[in-house]
């Protein structure tokens, strides 16, 4: 008995029940009714199917493939009010989201660190447990100890910023912010200054991503405190295994149910009024992505500064993040985003929605490195905007000490740069390679995908980036180093047989002289140096600039900033002397003999501890030292 005689059964018993005089009739009939009720039934359910695979098909279509739908869930199911599936301020209306009560207790707050003042330890006994957790944090863990974990923060905006009003409909936040071996004081200091400092109907919530750390206390014990004190805003993730700042920050994305992710190192402090200025440019365009001004907490006394009023990021071609000077008219008005080529890193904020089409994170990058770079040059290059809001301020604490080491026993960072080099920098890729030889020997594994999602999302060329986005970039820090005006050994005309000598010293630390090497334009690193293109005076065995900060001081070595200022320097081959700053200024490089220190001292032609051989002269560009080299900032 099949499916088919069944129902025709059931046909003949309705018709015969309803109309019984023309039963015969009907029975007489039942093949022809039962074929058309089939039929019907069938067409039905070739049209559902057929609908469910348009469907299915549209999907894929849309998505290229199942895992780029997978995302867009996440971010679907993520948000309650889909911010930006509708339009949203269409008046415009704007409000003041200041706080003026918290302002006011912070401002009467007293106590250690309070207001951001420096904390200094005095306890003996204190001290010497801050020299040993040092050593496992980078930063005086004691002192951030010391001071409470909800402590005021000097209000250092712009006082423009102090009355600038935001757009009333902002979407809502998820704070990501992952920590690996974080002290604890300084973890959930980052977690109140945010509590404190956010209006609660833009905070989702923050979330915490435990980078599978050896720390106890990030286990049990921070689990209990979050449970109890901090939940349900709070929430903690534990990941299974060490995996790196890059698929931990994936982890808590994917978890996040706010319209915008804000990532947050996790030794920050959040100050006043934040996060308006942060979401504004997002809630007006969602494909924006907005980063804070990054003030500095110090790692030994937590004394909470500003770093500067505002740089553009940037890079140079050894893939060191730098740091480019404003454009006319990125300040006229101090309150408004300006464009920044790339992010630090650390700290920024994009909306879920975005985040998701640029596929997050190449989770090939593995621990960190070069993330910063990918997810910059995503943005740029696939139709976004990455800006600084200088009315948001984020301090943050600079390690004064990395403490920890490779988890990999294999350069990732390189392989890492080579990953993003290869799908996002074009023919530009090949100036890091020519740097660094390691690249060659790298496999940056598999980039299929990657380099599927650039052509999808059909993004720009690389040479579109520096040429409209960072074009002072490749005028700073051109992709292959023009020639030195000077280079080799420098040996004193007073004394032929010392030379400069940078004594395999570091940072911060003197040069000296030293018996001259044998070979005047190929010494060793210790006495090769170079009269560069950007118009400082590096050494070949560390890397780092000849650095005077005023007249009658010892010139000391100091990482190249390539901003001329305190490490710009002339050559004059006529009177043989080397010149330190601006012509004008007449101060000059000057050797003391006796104890082999250099000192800039006022110039003076007729001292011979002023005179100075160069191993390799190029001539011709040191009498065109106003057109050739970095240009004069
Ligand atoms: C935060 O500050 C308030 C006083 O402003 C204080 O009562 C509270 O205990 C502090 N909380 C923490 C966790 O430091
Ligand atoms: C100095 O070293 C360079 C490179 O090693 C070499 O080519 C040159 O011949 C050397 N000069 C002298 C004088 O030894």
């Amino acid at each position: 008995m099949t499916f088919t005689s069944l129902l025709c059964r059931s046909a003949t018993y309705v018709a015969t029940k309803e109309v019984t005089h023309r039963s015969f009739l009907l029975f007489f009939r039942q093949p022809v009714i039962c074929c058309l009720n089939l039929c019907e039934l069938i067409v039905k359910l070739l049209f559902v199917v057929c609908c469910g695979i348009i469907t299915v098909l549209l999907i894929i279509h849309k998505y290229e493939n199942l895992d780029n739908f997978k995302r867009t869930l996440y971010y679907r199911y993520a948000v309650d009010g889909e911010f930006f599936a509708q339009p949203r301020n269409v008046a415009g209306e704007r409000i003041d989201w200041h706080d003026y009560e918290l302002m006011e207790d912070e401002l009467n707050r007293r106590g250690p660190g309070e207001q951001g003042r420096p904390y200094k330890l005095t306890n003996g006994k204190d001290i010497e447990l801050n020299a040993k957790l040092f050593k496992e944090n980078g930063y005086s863990a004691v002192v951030s100890d010391m001071i409470a974990l909800n402590r005021s923060v000097p209000d250092i905006r712009h006082p423009s910023c102090r009355t600038k009003q935001y757009l009333k409909e902002l979407p809502t936040v998820s704070v990501i912010v992952i920590f690996y071996n974080e002290h604890w004081s300084a973890l959930l200091r980052t977690v109140y200054s945010v509590l404190n400092r956010s209006p609660p109907s833009l905070l989702k919530e923050i979330i915490l991503v435990n980078d599978h750390s050896t720390k106890k206390f990030l286990w049990g014990p921070l689990r209990e405190f979050v449970e109890t004190e901090l939940s349900p805003k709070v929430r903690l993730i534990d990941l299974p295994e060490r995996s790196g700042l890059i698929v931990a920050r994936m982890a808590g994305a994917r978890a996040a149910r706010g319209d915008v992710l804000i990532v947050l190192d996790s030794h920050t402090e959040v100050n006043t009024n934040w996060l308006p200025p942060l979401l504004e440019p997002i809630a007006e365009d969602y494909r924006t992505c907005v980063c804070p001004f990054i003030d500095v907490i110090a790692h030994d006394t937590f004394q909470y500064r500003s770093q500067d009023e505002g740089k553009r990021g940037a890079f140079d071609w050894k893939f060191y993040y730098k740091r480019l000077p404003l454009l006319p008219g990125d300040l006229e008005d101090p309150t408004k985003p300006f464009n920044s080529p790339i992010m630090a890193g650390g700290l920024f904020a994009i909306s879920a929605k975005f985040f998701w089409e640029l596929g997050g994170y190449d989770e090939g990058l593995d621990i960190w490195g070069g993330e910063q770079y990918e997810l910059s040059f995503k943005i740029w290059q696939c139709g976004g905007r990455l800006v600084d809001a200088p009315c948001s301020r984020v301090g943050h604490v600079y390690r004064g000490y990395a403490p920890f080491g490779n988890p990999r026993g294999v350069n990732f960072v390189v392989r890492n740069f080579k990953r993003v080099a290869e799908v996002w920098m074009d023919e530009y890729s090949q100036f890091l390679y020519e740097r660094n030889p390691q690249f060659a020997k790298t496999d940056p594994g598999d980039l299929t995908s990657q380099r599927e999602l650039r052509a999808r999302l059909k993004c720009r060329p690389f040479k579109w980036f520096l040429e409209e986005i960072a074009p002072d970039l490749l005028v700073r820090y051109p992709p292959r180093d023009p020639q030195p005006f000077a280079s080799g050994r420098v040996q004193s005309v007073a004394e032929p047989k010392l030379c400069l000598d940078s004594l395999n010293h570091q940072a911060k630390e003197p040069i000296g002289l030293y018996t001259c090497a044998m070979n005047k334009t190929h010494p060793q690193n210790n006495q090769f140096f170079t009269l560069s293109y950007h118009r400082d005076i590096r050494v070949r065995s560390n890397d780092k600039c000849l650095d005077a900060a005023k007249l009658n001081e010892e010139v000391v070595l100091f990482s190249c900033h390539e901003s001329q200022g305190n490490q710009m320097w002339r050559y004059d081959y006529e009177s043989k002397m080397i010149i330190h700053g601006k012509d004008h200024l007449q101060q000059c490089l000057d050797a003391d003999l006796v104890r082999r220190k250099l000192f800039v001292r006022s110039c003076d032609k007729t001292k011979p501890s002023q005179q100075w051989n160069w191993g390799y002269v190029n001539f011709v560009h040191l009498q065109n030292w106003d057109v050739y080299g970095a240009k004069f900032l």
